[in-house]
């Protein structure tokens, strides 16, 4: 079990052959953290941070700078990609792409692919909050994005918000494993705490800080009944590995990894 000491990253293991698919909903200027998880893992990824709300690394309150005073991400493209910004650290030597989607949480997730890892921070506005009672629990949340993350991955629930003075009851956290729907069940791995990021301060000036992050590996039998994504979301998949193909030069080889 996780006993928040830890702060040498998560515990996933990235599936062999391409890139770490990544989401953060409802991410504000907080997209930070999730990238500071992605940007750890060594491997190829793809950050999805969203808000209905634009906020992106260059902009002049939200966005961030290295020692030099200049922003490390580099925007890639001059147009949006399918209603995305795309970034890109110059810094970093992995495949990656930092995805800048300004929309809907909810719909974002649900265009979305099998996402491997499930960032969250806030569980209000972009799902439909379940009925307040004495019982409800982030299991109930849950119902809205856990079968979104595919077998094996990973639901990080930063608790950034749970010193708040009302009472968010999405922090209370059922013991050990539970189910959210039939075939999708949680298991509570513990918490870590993820070091301040290094490299890159908020251009607002907004301290660095410790996050401590709850660890939820899902376990997700998708193939069953309501929960099969089908065909289609396979080849959404594929084309969106394609198109880093493109961008980062690497001549087909993460797709093809994909199809294999
Ligand atoms: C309390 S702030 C949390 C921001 C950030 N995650 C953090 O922890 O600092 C709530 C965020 O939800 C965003 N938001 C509100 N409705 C949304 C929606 N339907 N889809 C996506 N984001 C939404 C707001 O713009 C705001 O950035």
């Amino acid at each position: 079990m996780l006993d928040g000491t830890t702060t040498e990253g998560i515990p996933y293991t990235p599936k062999g052959g391409r890139p770490t698919v990544i989401y953060h909903p409802a991410a504000g200027g907080h997209w930070i953290a999730s990238w500071q998880i992605a940007a750890s893992l060594g491997t190829p990824f793809v950050l999805v941070a969203n808000d209905i709300y634009p906020h992106t690394p260059d902009d002049g309150l939200q966005g961030v700078v290295d020692a030099d005073g200049n922003c490390p991400f580099q925007k890639v493209g001059y147009t949006d990609y399918h209603g995305s910004k795309l970034y890109h650290n110059v810094s970093l030597d992995v495949a990656h792409w930092l995805e800048m989607n300004q929309g809907d949480g909810g719909q974002k997730l649900a265009s979305m692919p099998f996402v491997d890892i499930l960032y969250v921070d806030w569980l209000d506005d972009w799902i439909p909050t379940p009925v307040a009672g004495l019982d409800v629990d982030f299991s109930d949340y849950a119902k809205a994005f856990a079968h979104k993350v595919r077998d094996g991955g990973l639901i990080l629930l930063d608790l950034k918000h749970s010193d708040v003075d009302f009472e968010l009851s999405w922090f209370d956290i059922p013991p050990d494993s539970f189910e959210v729907h039939s075939g999708v069940t949680l298991e509570h791995l513990g918490c870590i705490i993820q070091r301040k990021e290094e490299g890159f301060a908020h251009f607002n000036g907004a301290p660095n800080q410790h996050n401590i992050i709850e660890v939820f590996k899902v376990h997700n039998d998708h193939l069953s009944g309501e929960m099969n994504e089908g065909v289609l979301k396979r080849l959404d998949l594929l084309n969106w590995f394609a198109t880093i193909d493109r961008v980062f030069c690497t001549q087909g080889a993460i797709s093809e990894e994909v199809n294999a």
